[in-house]
């Protein structure tokens, strides 16, 4: 049976893995957003199963809508599994709050949780049509879990918020009367601590993690997919890992 994934964010690090490792499997439809077309044509060239759309996390509403408008030709039978991958860390993460960078939070709040926040409002008729467990995965991190004993200032700040988005999602649609939203399963990922650029490019992020935690891409995305295909309903509302480990929302 043909699964469609719409995977947001996707031009490199784990949201290109995603692809890359989906597009191998004939049956299934992958549609991957970029930024740009340099990046939308890497993505077409993993194989015929791979379209895109171009979308900027920091766009207004109405270009979500009209670039998502796509799906209706590109996933006629619906989207099956939503997973919201773009994302920011902003400079310098894990400086104390007073020698922090603050102006970073306007854009990282705006990418990671406003980017969130349309892209899953975008997407919402796309994926409640059609037939079967729709999943939808929003891309968090440990660090923002309450308590977690790690600051990393509006990063963290941005997921706490992506945490509490999926939450809402997963606690309406458990209510709609809907009854595809109503048997659908959404889920807030921690992918791990995966060798990206989002991790190397910054010294000052590398050096304050132990090296021996780093997982790679393929490593990550091999754990989130089968966690995906073995969710059910039962699962609506939960933080998991990419091992498929349960986590808590607060760590206190
Ligand atoms: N790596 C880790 O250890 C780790 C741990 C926990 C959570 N995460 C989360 O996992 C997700 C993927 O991270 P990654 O490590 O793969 O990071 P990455 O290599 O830096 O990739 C980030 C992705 O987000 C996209 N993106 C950034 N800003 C965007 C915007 N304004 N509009 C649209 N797309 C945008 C990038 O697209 P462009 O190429 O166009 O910039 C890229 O595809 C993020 O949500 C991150 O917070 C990562």
């Amino acid at each position: 049976m043909s699964t469609t994934y719409l995977i947001v964010g996707a031009s490199r690090g784990i949201g290109f893995t995603y692809v890359k490792h989906l597009a191998l499997n004939k049956s299934n439809l992958i549609i991957a957003t970029a930024r740009n077309e340099n990046a939308a044509a890497k993505l077409e060239a993993l194989g015929p199963n791979v379209k895109t759309i171009l979308i900027d996390m920091q766009d207004p509403y109405s270009k979500f809508e009209t670039s998502f408008k796509q799906l209706e030709t590109l996933a006629p039978s619906g989207v099956d599994v939503f997973i919201q991958n773009a994302g920011i860390s902003g400079p310098s993460c894990f400086a104390p709050p007073q020698e922090y960078e603050v102006d970073a939070y306007d854009e990282i709040l705006a990418i990671n949780i406003g980017g969130s926040a349309k892209s899953y409002k975008a997407a919402y008729p796309y994926i409640f049509k059609g037939e079967g467990t729709k999943k939808i995965v929003f891309t968090t991190s440990l660090l923002g879990q309450l308590g977690f004993p790690m600051a990393a200032q509006a990063y963290a700040v941005s997921k706490a918020g992506i945490n509490h988005l999926g939450y809402q999602v997963a606690l309406t649609n458990a209510n709609s009367e809907d009854v595809l939203a109503k048997n659908s399963v959404t889920i807030l990922l921690h992918p791990g601590i995966v060798d990206t650029d989002m991790t190397t490019a910054s010294a000052d992020n590398r050096d304050k993690v132990d090296a021996s935690l780093f997982i790679s891409q393929d490593e990550s995305v091999t754990g989130t997919l089968a966690l995906v295909d073995k969710l059910t309903s039962a699962d609506n509302g939960k933080f998991f890992d990419y091992k498929g480990e349960e986590l808590k929302y607060s760590a206190i």
